[in-house]
């Protein structure tokens, strides 16, 4: 989703920062731009499309040592030129660059600037033509930023220069994410300490409501009312090389293959001298204390969460209910005395999931954030986080990180079951490095996924996915992958469920995969098969060791029953990795999506 940039210094700005949009270019965007300003005014460059296309309108002659630059995720008006930020006040003198949905824009322009001829249609524009009346009203830039930051509704993270003072950008946040980064005679801002990390490691932390001025050698945070904030940075622990493709085409297939080694990073980080494994003490308590843990996400990371509700139920005996965020936050159900909140998201930005976190923090609730990313809105605002040490997942559709949200959910189902005194039958600790061993095995499986993938999914025009208990929520997952990157439309269904309606839609050579890898259910899943083979589907059963039959279109390596889904699901990626490519799509920015959802 949209992402900023912002340098101020010695060095040319333009590359600078077109490099960091490039680095942000995994959130997700359909436009871009960037803004330079020098003795002789500020320059805007946007364009429709990819960095690459703004590259090419870039006048590779203007040198200046300041600008700003933006990604867009177009949420008010198309993704045109127009629309792309940075957005100008009419006389040129203010440009403005903005992530974020401002709720009252209407309600600003019809009150202050029903005079203005406007040149886009975004909330942006009529924040920064706001800001150019407060100064034509005699107001300094400062002080009219501030002044229009106090009439906002809705989340922001902005920023702003003025072509009349060199020296500055003036910086803003509020719910959506911005960082400043400091250097020695420069400093930056960024939505995410990836897009910076070329250039420095110290980042300033900033929260909402508060305004920043920055200059190549100083950086003011101050709160609304103008009271200073003194804040030290911290280091991001990014190593600049995470972030690169290496020898892999896509970003996708080099975190597919990352999964083992994060398993293995995942149990040596949540495990004590003794080997056993720990998480923070509070948790446990907290756990244990809850009547009723409430799972918050989105997206995949929502599936991980329908997976965690089974291990924490059956490790720690605990009841769970799993809510798709956005529609937890207006349809509340009835909460139990005691609830637990546990919020999963990769990035910890997810406006959805926040919107719920403000909502239960309202009500006195306690809440635990289990992201990737540490400092992210999520884990800060939380009681506690548990990190899944994944390392950047950059390419959109979620992989190694749903895997990581499941294994940090199995850690806490597992370290909760001994606080309270519940028998767990089984070594986690063994089991999750016989699953990364067997991860191996599937990551080396790609041809034979390769040629699945082209024997079902090239020309159809739809998919299935079905599967009972657990392996039906992993089939939910492999239909996201699928359709988020190939664009077929896939969708998951209970093995049972397909008859009651859905199996309509089957016709001669749909391509139906089937998931067996639970004992329990593994006859009747085939039943199911059956059921729509008879009807002219086109069956890909991808079942267990131990549970194969003749036919089977691929056997998975055995792993203990209840963490089947860490490697039923890979693949399910690898084969909508494969069907995005025999597709021809950009695997790792797939049309219209996001990476990171900072808004509602
Ligand atoms: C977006 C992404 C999904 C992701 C979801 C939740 O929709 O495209 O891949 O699963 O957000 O993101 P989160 O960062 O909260 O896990």
């Amino acid at each position: 989703m949209c992402g900023i940039v912002g340098y101020i210094g010695k060095q040319d700005a333009k590359e600078i920062l077109l490099k960091g949009l490039e680095k942000l270019e995994y959130r997700g965007y359909d436009s871009a731009g960037i803004a330079v300003k020098n003795a002789d005014g500020i320059q805007v460059f946007k364009e429709k499309g990819r960095i690459a296309d703004l590259r090419a309108i870039v006048d590779e002659n203007v040198a200046a040592n300041t600008g700003i630059g933006h990604t867009r995720w177009a949420t008010h008006g198309v993704p045109n030129r127009s629309n792309a930020h940075p957005h100008q006040s009419t006389s040129g003198r203010l440009t403005l660059v903005h992530n974020g949905v401002i709720e009252n824009y209407d309600l600003l322009k019809r009150e202050y600037l029903q005079d203005v001829a406007f040149q886009s249609d975004t909330d942006t524009e009529v924040v920064v033509q706001l800001i150019e009346k407060f100064v034509n009203d005699g107001l300094e830039v400062e002080e009219a930023f501030r002044k229009t930051l106090t009439l906002l509704k809705g989340s922001y993270a902005f920023a702003l220069l003025d072509s009349q003072n060199e020296q500055t950008i003036f910086v803003a946040k509020n719910k959506s994410p911005l960082l400043v980064g400091v250097g020695e005679g420069f400093n930056v801002v960024a939505s995410d300490a990836m897009a910076m990390i070329q250039v420095t490691d110290q980042f300033l932390e900033l929260m909402d409501k508060e305004m920043v001025i920055v200059t190549k050698d100083s950086v003011s945070i101050q709160k609304l009312d103008g009271a200073e904030v003194t804040r030290e940075p911290f280091t991001a622990e990014l190593d600049a090389s995470d972030i690169e493709k290496g020898t892999y085409p896509h970003y996708m297939l080099k975190e597919i293959d990352e999964q083992p080694a994060v398993m293995r990073k995942i149990i040596q980080a949540y495990q004590n001298d003794e080997g056993k494994l720990t998480i923070d003490y509070n948790i446990a308590e907290a756990m244990n204390e809850a009547d009723r843990v409430y799972i918050i996400a989105c997206g995949t990371s929502y599936h991980a969460g329908l997976i965690g509700k089974q291990l924490i139920e059956n490790m720690a005996k605990i009841p769970v209910e799993v809510h798709v965020a956005s529609e937890f936050v207006y349809n509340m159900p009835l909460l139990s005395e005691k609830p637990l909140f546990i919020f999963i998201s990769q990035s910890g930005e997810t406006a959805d999931s926040r919107a719920v976190l403000v909502a239960i923090k309202e009500l006195g609730y306690k809440a635990l954030t289990i992201t990737n990313v540490p400092g992210s809105t999520l884990s800060r605002e939380a009681d506690y986080t548990l990190l899944l040490h994944a390392g950047p997942e950059i390419a959109v559709a979620s992989t190694k990180a749903y895997t990581a949200q499941i294994s940090v959910l199995a850690i806490l189902a597992n370290v909760t079951a001994a606080f309270r005194n519940q028998e767990v039958n089984f070594n986690l600790v063994k089991e999750l490095g016989i699953v990364a061993s067997a991860m191996e095995a599937l990551c080396d499986s790609k041809e034979a996924m390769e040629e699945i993938a082209r024997e079902y999914l090239s020309v159809t025009r739809n998919a299935f996915f079905i599967g009972r208990a657990m392996d039906y929520f992993v089939g939910l997952e492999g239909a996201l992958k699928l359709k988020e990157i190939s664009y077929i439309q896939a969708e998951g269904f209970a093995g049972g469920e397909l008859k009651h309606g859905t199996i309509a839609l089957i016709e001669d050579g749909t391509p139906v995969i089937a998931l067996a890898t639970q004992e329990n259910v593994n006859l009747s899943i085939r039943g199911n098969v059956k059921e729509v083979a008879a009807r002219g589907a086109n069956p890909c059963i991808i079942s267990m060791k131990g549970l194969e039959t003749e036919g089977d279109r691929f056997v998975i390596p055995e792993v203990h029953e209840l963490l089947t889904p860490l490697v039923s699901v890979i693949p399910l990626q690898l084969l909508a990795y494969y069907a995005a490519l025999h597709r021809d799509c950009d695997v790792d920015k797939p049309r219209n999506l996001a990476k990171s959802v900072t808004v509602e």
